[in-house]
């Protein structure tokens, strides 16, 4: 089934964040430690207003987060029109569970170290916004993120293919980039309705990937009893071709 045949405006945000993010699990904190590294580490074009896109922002915070000392604007792009409302609530007043995934990436950490208060220029750098993963604009963001979207928004293997292609190709020439997928997922429930998995692994990851980015680097993140019908979780970090 595509992503348009998904009715993604019934998305029941408190339903998923309540499984996935009121508490920080071990393989969220692992991806955080991957994600925060390679961010720390690359040499991120400095410009005045640098832009960064997290897509398919759902109801998870922490992909803005690891972007936040290293952007002037974060935008939170997203389909749902109720992950979008949620958003909007949330920046302003974060849940008490993003502080552990804050502390978690800012622990020897310098560059997030030096954020004075995370939340507040959270509040101040975030934006909502709607859209969709298949209509960006090439070569618009100084960096960007992806958890959990490209193969978690339809069964066909095309599809994902342009949506990582799309993500990567939204960003400018050689901008970092991180994105997060499930492992040989079969799909997931979210309160009582169904949404598609296209199952993938690092192959995968890797041709789609391909096309449009370099020095890409795939690490494999141990995951169990966060559902059924998946194995394990996938990061991949690298940069979009010049
Ligand atoms: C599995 S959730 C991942 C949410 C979040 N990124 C996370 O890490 O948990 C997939 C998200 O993609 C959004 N989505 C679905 N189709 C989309 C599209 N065509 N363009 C952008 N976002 C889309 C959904 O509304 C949902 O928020």
């Amino acid at each position: 089934m595509a992503n348009s045949d998904f009715a993604w405006d019934t998305f029941d945000s408190a339903a998923y964040f309540d499984h996935n993010y009121s508490v920080l699990r071990s393989d969220d904190g692992e991806i955080i430690e991957i994600v925060a590294d390679f961010f720390q580490s690359h040499d991120i074009p400095r410009r005045i207003r640098s832009r960064a896109i997290d897509i398919g922002a759902g109801t998870n915070l922490y992909p803005a987060l690891t972007m936040l000392p290293f952007a002037a604007e974060i935008m939170l792009y997203e389909r749902a029109v109720t992950n979008r409302s949620w958003l909007e609530e949330e920046v302003e007043r974060p849940r008490p569970s993003w502080w552990e995934f804050w502390k978690h990436m800012a622990a020897d950490r310098a560059a997030y170290g030096r954020v004075g208060n995370a939340f507040d220029l959270l509040s101040r750098r975030a934006k909502v916004e709607k859209g969709n993963i298949f209509h960006l604009t090439p070569d618009e963001y100084d960096m960007g993120t992806m958890f959990f979207v490209a193969e978690s928004i339809t069964t066909r293997s095309d599809e994902f293919e342009r949506a990582t292609q799309s993500f990567v190709n939204s960003l400018m020439p050689r901008a970092p980039f991180a994105a997060a997928f499930m492992r040989n997922s079969s799909g997931y429930r979210v309160a009582n309705r169904d949404f598609p998995a296209c199952s993938v692994d690092e192959a995968d990851v890797q041709q789609a990937l391909a096309p449009v980015a370099e020095k890409v680097r795939i690490q494999t993140v141990q995951s169990h009893g966060l559902r059924d019908g998946y194995c394990g979780m996938m990061v991949a970090t690298g940069r979009k071709k010049a």
